[in-house]
């Protein structure tokens, strides 16, 4: 029942030139799939040009962060409307460098999920433990407390258009993909706790990414885990090629 979901996170990579040059050898050819949607996370410059070419194709636009308010003096952010406007439908949330380089909180990641939803953006709510957390084996803790905090309050009607992705850190960049059993235990626990907050049909209908480490050989056995929805890709997302490998996984 829960459609698999594949997002390219370019990070800080790709002027408006190469990212429009992408954009097109991957919309080449590439027809809509009923079972999965598919969506691009450029710099927030390449959106605007980004949305004109991927128009009438079946690739959509993910932004990478996104301020809480709607507008105001806050040099350097960008809100959820602005977001929408230049042609997004999901946005990033509480990327683990994110977290880390601009010391995002848990606060702060509920309060720009609830500002995405309130604009009709879907969050990507992104958890995930360090390696000093997993080895003092704190896993479960520290991303129950990330769902809690992140998710606390947002109204049912709207968590169902929440998305979560859990990205261990330790995998991100590395080379060092979680094994399909380390992330699908990660998995099933985050879907069991969504079930306690929210009932189970929310639970079940909740798309619950993996990234980390993704590649064109490792996505099709992470896609088989139960509870493995759908990947966030960094590196490998940045050439078409290999992209176009995960998507078809
Ligand atoms: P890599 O795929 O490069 O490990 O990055 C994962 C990531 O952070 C996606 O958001």
């Amino acid at each position: 029942m829960r459609r698999a979901l594949i997002i390219g996170n370019w990070k800080m990579h790709k002027t408006v030139a190469q990212a429009v040059g992408f954009a097109r050898e991957l919309s080449a050819g590439f027809t809509a799939r009923a079972d999965r949607d598919v969506a691009i996370a450029p710099p927030f410059t390449a959106l605007h040009a980004l949305s004109a070419v991927l128009k009438d194709t079946a690739i959509a636009l993910c932004a990478q962060d996104v301020h809480w308010e709607l507008e105001g003096a806050f040099t350097g952010e960008v809100s959820a409307p602005m977001l929408l406007e230049a042609g997004c439908r999901y946005v990033l949330i509480g990327h683990s460098e994110r977290r880390r380089g601009s010391g995002e909180s848990n606060e702060d990641v509920n309060r720009k999920a609830k500002a995405a939803l309130r604009a009709g953006l879907a969050p990507v709510i992104c958890v995930g433990e360090t390696l000093d957390e997993r080895e003092a084996k704190q896993t479960f803790s520290v991303i129950r407390r990330q769902l809690k905090e992140g998710l606390n309050n947002i109204l049912a009607d709207d968590i169902g258009r929440a998305i979560v992705a859990y990205e261990p850190v330790w995998a991100i960049g590395t080379g060092k993909t979680a094994t399909p059993g380390q992330a699908e235990e990660v998995h099933d626990f985050i879907r069991q706790f969504l079930e306690r907050m929210n009932g189970t049909e929310i639970a079940a209908g909740t798309c619950i990414l993996y990234g980390g480490s993704v590649n064109p050989d490792n996505a099709g056995s992470l896609m088989a885990q139960k509870d493995i929805d759908g990947l966030l890709v960094g590196g490998a997302s940045l050439d078409a090629g290999s992209f176009r490998k995960i998507i078809d996984y």
